[in-house]
């Protein structure tokens, strides 16, 4: 199982499997935005995000990936979380860039939050599928991954697949599977449209919100441009030797 990448000698790219041993927050991701508002700690097993008034948070990996399965652990926001959005997401850049959503939308205490998901390909979403949990997910951590291959985009929770979206390029959609993506996660004010449509807003009082993240694994083709693990970044071949389980 896992992935095999052959060196190769034209382009000095290298495909690793970065396995298990789950690094450090440190090691991984950049905090992006919000100042000390997103923070590792634990000795960089640990990483918050939180928002207020005045602004909300991210982060992203380091690495930039091409199919693999990457898991992460979420505890979501607690008590009223209405009007937040955790958004926890691959994707790549530019304006046909593909990209593979979770996000979280808060709610009043006690009522469920809604788990969105999302795929886009070459720019276009449109893919929305929406999910109640069958927990709480604001108690524990919980984990949530994406299996990424040649084949299909699976979503799963706690192991549980909720969701696959299929290659269907045999019948004209386009498929990521060209475009390396990194790991980026936000959490943001959007009480315009993410509670009950809109209708509930996010209380400030009960500022700031704050959601955690641990465990992250990615078993994953990673090509960290700028390191010295890899080189050019315009190999089409690069997906080809990376064939995915
Ligand atoms: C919030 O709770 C209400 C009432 O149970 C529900 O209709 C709604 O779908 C929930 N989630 C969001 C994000 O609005």
């Amino acid at each position: 199982m896992g992935l095999f990448c052959n060196g190769f000698s034209l382009f000095l790219i290298v495909c690793s499997m970065a396995v298990a041993a789950s690094g450090s927050f440190y090691q991984d991701f950049d905090l992006t935005w919000g100042d000390h508002r997103a923070k590792i700690f634990n000795g960089g097993q640990l990483l918050s995000l939180s928002l207020d008034k005045v602004s909300g948070s991210g982060f992203r990996s380091k690495k930039e990936y091409l199919f693999g399965r990457i898991d992460m652990q979420l505890k979501l926001v607690a008590g009223n979380s209405a009007g937040t959005v955790t958004a926890y997401y691959l994707s790549s850049q530019g304006p046909t860039h593909d990209e593979i959503d979770f996000e979280f939308l808060g709610n009043l205490s006690g009522d469920p939050y809604i788990l969105h998901t999302n795929v886009f390909t070459q720019g276009k979403g449109n893919r929305e599928q929406q999910f109640y949990l069958w927990f709480d997910p604001t108690r524990n951590f919980h984990t949530y991954s994406v299996i990424w291959s040649q084949q299909h985009i699976i979503f799963l929770v706690d192991n549980i697949p909720i969701r696959v979206f299929k290659n269907g390029e045999s019948i004209g959609v386009p498929f990521p599977k060209s475009q390396p993506m990194r790991i980026y996660s936000s959490l943001w004010n959007a009480d315009d449209w993410a509670t009950r449509g809109g209708l509930v807003k996010t209380d400030w009082t009960k500022a700031p919100f704050t959601a955690y993240y641990r465990n992250f694994k990615a078993d994953a083709c990673s090509w960290s441009s700028g390191s010295s693990s890899c080189g050019s970044r315009s190999s089409s071949s690069f997906s080809d030797r990376c064939m995915a389980y």
